[in-house]
C-alpha cells in the first residue's frame, strides 16, 4: 500500500460519525498526515471561552475577531498522534469537553472565523498526502481532493456513541443531552449559510450504523485498490 500517492483524503459527514477515529485509522495504515479540521474550530472556541469573548450563551464577534488573529494554534505529533496545541499548551483534552461542544458550532459559522481556519489547514496541507476530516473539507476547503468520504450513521447509535465517550471522560449529562446537543449541531452545520455541511457530489458514502471499525478499514482498503490500482492489503491493526 506504500504506492498510494501523495493526495488529499477529505472525510467530511454528520456530527459523532465516528470521523476522527476513522480518519486516524486510515492515516496510521496507509501513513498519511491526519488533521482534524473541527480541532481548530474547537480551539478557537475555547481561547474565545478562556478570553471571556464567549460567556451566557452569547459570543461577542468584535472581541473574537481581536483575540483570533494572533492565536498560536497549531498540531504536533505525539507518539504517532496529532494533537492541537494552543502556543505550548496541550489543549486536546480540553477542546472536547462540553462547554466548548456547546460553542463550537456558532463560532463555526462565523465567516471570518471560517478563513482563518482554512488558511491553516491549507498550510499544514502543504505537500499532500494528507487525512483531514470536517464538515466542508471535500466541498470547500479542498474541492479537488482526490478521494471524498461522506460518513453518517442513525442518530441515536451516533448520540450513544457520544454518550459513552463523555461518561468515560467523567462527564456529568445525559444520553438526551447528547442527543440533543447532536440534533442541534447537525441542524445548524448544515444550515448555515458560509460552508454549510452538505455531501460533496463525488463523495462516497460510508453509512457505518452498523459496521465496526475494522469493517469500515477494510471498506476503504476495497476504495483505495479500485480507484488506485493496488492489489496488496497491509496486515490490519484494528
Ligand atoms: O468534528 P467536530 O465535532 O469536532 O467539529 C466541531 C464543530 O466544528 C462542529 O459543530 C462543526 C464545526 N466544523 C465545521 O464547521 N467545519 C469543519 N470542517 C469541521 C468542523
Amino acid at each position: 500500500m506504500s504506492s498510494i500517492p501523495n493526495i488529499i483524503i477529505a472525510v467530511d459527514g454528520f456530527s459523532s460519525t465516528g470521523k476522527s477515529t476513522f480518519a486516524k485509522l486510515i492515516a496510521a495504515e496507509f501513513s498519511f498526515l491526519y488533521l482534524d479540521s473541527g480541532a481548530m474550530y474547537r480551539g478557537v472556541t475555547l481561547a474565545g471561552l478562556e478570553a471571556g469573548c464567549i460567556k451566557d450563551g452569547k459570543i461577542d464577534e468584535d472581541g473574537l475577531r481581536g483575540i483570533i488573529g494572533p492565536l498560536e494554534l497549531h498540531f504536533q505529533r505525539v507518539d504517532g498522534n496529532t494533537k492541537l496545541y494552543l502556543g505550548q499548551r496541550c489543549i486536546e483534552s480540553e477542546i472536547r469537553g462540553w462547554e466548548v461542544s456547546q460553542y463550537v458550532s456558532p463560532v463555526s459559522a462565523i465567516p471570518f472565523v471560517r478563513e482563518w481556519v482554512d488558511e491553516r489547514l491549507h498550510r499544514f496541507s502543504e505537500g499532500g498526502r494528507v487525512i483531514m476530516d470536517g464538515r466542508d473539507i471535500g466541498t470547500t476547503v479542498f474541492p479537488n481532493a482526490e478521494l471524498k468520504i461522506f460518513m453518517t450513521a442513525d442518530e441515536n447509535v451516533r448520540a450513544q456513541r457520544r454518550y459513552d465517550e463523555l461518561v468515560a471522560k467523567g462527564e456529568d449529562t445525559t444520553l438526551e443531552a447528547v442527543l440533543q446537543n447532536l440534533r442541534d449541531r447537525d441542524y445548524r452545520d448544515s444550515h448555515r449559510e458560509t460552508s454549510p455541511l452538505r455531501q460533496a457530489e463525488d463523495a462516497y458514502v460510508l453509512d457505518n450504523t452498523h459496521m465496526t471499525l475494522h469493517e469500515e478499514v477494510v471498506w476503504m482498503l476495497g476504495l483505495l485498490q479500485g480507484k488506485f490500482g493496488l492489489l496488496e492489503s497491509p496486515g490490519l491493526s484494528c
